[in-house]
């Protein structure tokens, strides 16, 4: 029987130490580890502390240290074999049978890892050698610091031919192709070309890991522009590009103390995030991430984090990975998207934005069921009754790809209620007054609504329209004004469907997050489906407000000219908010007053009406005003 350093490695992943011995021994927490008396010697305090992530036990009075097959075999006593059975039946794995080409594929893999750690070391020396300069300064161009170069153990291939090749003679040619450290050339090769040779020439190298932290595999980056950009290792007896996660063996722990996981798309995105302080981050190899690789990120946390760019690439691999889940979903273990804005990577983020930007990225993720309802929705060109069906026929399509039956109930029931909300709801307006939270959540859910008649008759439809917009377009740029007005604008009646998703958004956001800036307020909604909207309305030309033709950009309250212009910003944006939240009062009580005084034909009633009357006409001049800069005569 043999069983492979992989297949132990699983095998000790699956076993939690701390309660296997827990079985025999009374164990407590203290901090990330768990301390017992040792059982190996005589103690009054416990000095025998279980570390579940490294899987090892360690005892600080007699020195008994191994892992779980060790305590079974010297704790318990059991033969090696006999502990590795039992401990097998536990984690459900089966002990594989006897095969001596395994024990060949085993022997050779750990000597296959002397050469990628090998390699691994060469590369780190020639980073830190005067050689290394270009790529040094390629690092610190991307703002990664010595600490984390060192700590992610980045290294500089030089461009040569032969050059780890002569380093790796050590192990033998045959050795160094197998590891994926030389390439063979092809037999037809030109008699000159016939010598294997170095695969990663003038790159910059990133070790990729297996869960023990050992170096099995390379990720190469290109230092200037060249392709391809990333050159990774081939797959090898030690590296199966899809069933290894980039930077699990830190994540794993990191995630267990945060409750998250994000996958992220490359290696830099990863080590950037780990750099600002988010740890829990993981990313597939250059390709679409595999079956193996969301079961290995559920074994972390029911629900990962998949963040892909907001552009169309990123969105269809978004699709990609959640159609993917669909066969392979369980009762409380899914996947749930953030889409970052559009051109950004999280490096591009956290570079400019810090962990807090990214963090409040991860504050509004979507859950898959929504990943795929916003999808069928907006590839939609038209609202059609074909249109509709079509998107019912897609949600059922992914439905039917689920093979849990309890998931998948449960999925087409949320597709169906979403079907209605869209589709079927009953249109009415809202009470004046009335709670309109449901109306909205409806009118959003709908999402593809045709634009709706304006309830503010007597203002032009479209100006009181444009209005609205900009002042929708203001509060984008001066975040900070939106909580004075919170309770108002909440009040206000939103023509255009999309302005008012947004404009909830916009204040659900900022009162979630108090003192956001234009740029942190838009990082977060460029993960909702507002956000077109909101740039639609910051393009949008022909508004001439103070508040909507001021630059975008943090206002340093230090500068005179700049709190001037926030203090006139703010100035118009009050008064706007309040002319249209009057608006439709003025308007109700005028069409009161106006009758009253047709019945009555009384001095008092017609006085009444005429008083309205200014304050509409003066209303409507104000806004006039604003709409033209705010100028006052
Ligand atoms: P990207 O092209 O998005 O690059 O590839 P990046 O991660 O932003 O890298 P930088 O910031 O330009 O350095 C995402 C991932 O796709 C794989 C790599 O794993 C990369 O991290 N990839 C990309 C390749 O394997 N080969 C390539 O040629 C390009
Ligand atoms: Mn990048």
């Amino acid at each position: 029987m043999t069983l492979t350093p992989q297949w132990l490695d699983e095998l000790r992943a699956r076993t939690s130490l701390s309660s296997l011995i827990g079985k025999s021994v009374k164990v407590t927490r203290a901090g990330r580890e768990w301390k017992a008396c040792c059982p190996f010697h005589n103690e009054k305090t416990p000095s025998f502390t279980i570390n579940d992530d490294k899987g090892f036990y360690h005892c600080f009075g007699c020195g008994a240290h191994g892992d779980a097959i060790r305590w079974m075999t010297d704790h318990r006593g059991l033969a090696f074999m006999d502990a590795v059975k039992e401990l097998a039946a536990a984690a459900g794995m089966e002990v594989p049978a006897a095969d001596p080409r395994a024990a060949k594929r085993a022997e050779e893999a750990m000597s296959l890892r002397d050469v990628t750690e090998a390699s691994a070391l060469w590369f780190r020396e020639r980073l830190a050698d005067s050689e290394g300069a270009e790529a040094r300064s390629y690092l610190a161009k991307r703002g990664l610091t010595a600490q984390t170069i060192s700590s992610f153990g980045l290294g500089y291939a030089p461009d040569a031919r032969g050059r780890l090749k002569e380093v790796l003679a050590q192990f033998g040619d045959a050795m160094a192709i197998e590891a994926g450290m030389l390439i063979q050339p092809p037999e037809d090769a030109p008699a000159n070309r016939r010598e294997p040779y170095d695969r990663f020439r003038g790159r910059l190298m990133i070790p990729i890991r297996d869960l023990r932290g050992r170096t099995i595999a390379f990720g190469g980056r290109i230092l200037g522009a060249g392709e391809p950009k990333y050159l990774n290792s081939p797959d090898t007896p030690l590296f199966d590009k899809g069933r290894i996660l980039y930077n699990l063996d830190r994540a794993a722990p990191a995630s267990r103390k945060s409750g998250r996981l994000i996958v992220v798309e490359g290696y830099m995105d990863v080590i950037a995030l780990a750099q600002a302080g988010i740890e829990e981050a993981v990313a597939p190899l250059g390709t679409a991430l595999t079956e193996d690789q969301i079961a290995l990120a559920w074994r972390q946390v029911s629900v990962p984090v998949l963040a892909f760019d907001g552009d169309a690439a990123g969105q269809r691999a978004a699709l990609r990975a959640a159609t993917r889940a669909l066969p392979l979903l369980r009762p409380g273990h899914s996947l749930s998207f953030v889409t970052l804005p559009p051109g950004q990577d999280p490096d591009d983020i956290v570079r400019t934005g810090g962990a807090s930007a990214f963090d409040a990225l991860l504050s509004a993720t979507t859950p898959l069921v929504d990943l795929l309802w916003q999808t069928a929705l907006t590839d939609r060109t038209d609202d059609t009754p074909e249109s509709r069906a079509g998107v019912r026929a897609r949600c059922m399509e992914w439905a039917d790809l689920i093979s849990d039956r309890d998931v998948q109930a449960h999925y087409r029931q949320a597709f169906r209620e979403r079907l209605d909300a869209a589709f079927f709801a009953p249109r009415q307006r809202p009470e004046r007054g009335a709670p309109r939270a449901g109306a909205r959540a409806a009118r959003s859910a709908r999402g593809w609504a045709p634009p709706e008649r304006s309830p503010t008759a007597g203002v032009p439809a479209a100006a009181n329209r444009m209005v609205i917009d900009a002042i929708i377009a203001g509060l984008l740029r001066y975040p900070g004004l939106v909580e004075r007005h919170a309770e108002a604008l909440s009040s206000l009646d939103v023509p255009d469907s999309r302005s008012q998703a947004l404009l909830e958004s916009i204040i659900d956001t900022c009162l979630m997050h108090q003192g956001l800036d234009s740029a942190a307020l838009l990082t977060i909604l460029g993960n909702r489906p507002v956000y077109n909207r909101a740039m639609e309305l910051l393009r949008a030309d022909g508004m001439h407000f103070s508040f909507t033709r001021a630059p975008r950009k943090a206002v340093n309250p230090g500068d005179p000219d700049e709190r001037a212009q926030l203090s006139l910003a703010q100035r118009d944006l009050d008064e706007a908010i309040a002319a249209v939240v009057a608006w439709p009062e003025v308007e109700r009580a005028l069409a009161a007053a106006t009758k009253a005084m047709q019945v009555r034909l009384d001095e008092e009633s017609w006085a009444e009406q005429q008083r309205l009357k200014t304050m509409k006409d003066s209303l409507a001049e104000r806004l006039a005003e604003l709409a033209d800069g705010g100028r006052r005569d």
